[in-house]
């Protein structure tokens, strides 16, 4: 976007680099810096957080070298959600990778919501806007995009997560295929939706974005009817 290339192999580690140099920053301590990617010299920032040690730090990544930033990096990991199967594994993959750190971060993925009175309401509607109506050709220049930058754990795909990204870059048959790759459609009536929560819940995931299509209209609804039930399933604090 700003015109600057970063080579896709050693992304990650230059943004480790920086990432610590960032956290001791927030130490308040001032120093210099000899790194592999950064000579700094006369280091400090001022005025410090209110927030101690830092405040919540949030990666986005969805590769397995995303993950293993995030697991030295985050106190979240938001990833994609391409399958119930992709999400339990980076659960459980990501985990593991950062107790190694001593960190347990929590998991936060994407979807895609689509709340109607009925189930058959809402998958009509779903269906229209993402199926019949599918933008195909913004779809093929986001894979293209995509396929130019994936990074080196993608392109060796062992992980559950890396091997999702390199579906999402080839054209496909999914369900509602127009909505965003790697955005899970949770589609149905309000008690369907309490119960697709539930099952994001059983897998380890704490959190979620919510993405509608139209939040003006759908958000009332969704509020109104999924979030007491949510309560009351013990799935969501009220407020
Ligand atoms: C859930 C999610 C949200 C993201 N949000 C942003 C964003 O707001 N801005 C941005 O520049 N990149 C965003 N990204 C892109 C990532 O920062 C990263 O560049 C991209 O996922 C490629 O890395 P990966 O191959 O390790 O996943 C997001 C990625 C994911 C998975």
């Amino acid at each position: 976007m700003h015109g600057v290339t970063v080579d896709p192999d050693t992304r990650y580690a230059r943004g480790l680099e920086w990432y610590k140099i960032y956290e001791r920053l927030l130490t308040g301590e001032s120093f210099d810096w000899s790194g592999d990617y950064y000579t700094l010299r006369g280091l400090a920032t001022d005025p410090l957080p209110v927030q101690k040690p830092r405040p919540p730090v949030m990666s986005a990544a969805q590769s397995g070298d995303g993950q293993t930033f995030a697991a030295q990096a985050s106190d979240i990991l938001f990833t994609s959600m391409h399958s119930v199967d992709q999400v339990r594994d980076t659960v459980l993959r990501q985990t593991a990778l950062a107790a190694l750190y001593n960190r347990r971060p929590d998991i936060y993925v994407q979807t895609q919501i689509v709340c109607k009175p009925s189930r058959k309401e809402a998958e009509d509607w779903i269906h229209y806007y993402a199926g019949e109506k599918a933008d195909q050709e913004a779809l093929a220049y986001f894979r293209r995009q995509k396929a130019v930058t994936l990074s080196k754990s993608t392109r060796e795909a062992t992980s559950e997560a890396d091997k999702a990204v390199l579906a999402s870059v080839q054209p496909t048959d999914r369900k509602y295929a127009g909505i965003f790759p790697g955005m899970y459609p949770l589609v149905g009536s309000p008690d369907d939706l309490v119960e697709e929560f539930r099952k994001l819940e059983a897998i380890g995931v704490a959190g979620s974005a919510l993405v509608f299509l139209n939040y003006l209209q759908e958000m009332p609804y969704f509020v109104q009817e999924v979030l007491p039930r949510m309560e009351r399933a013990g799935l969501r604090r009220p407020i």
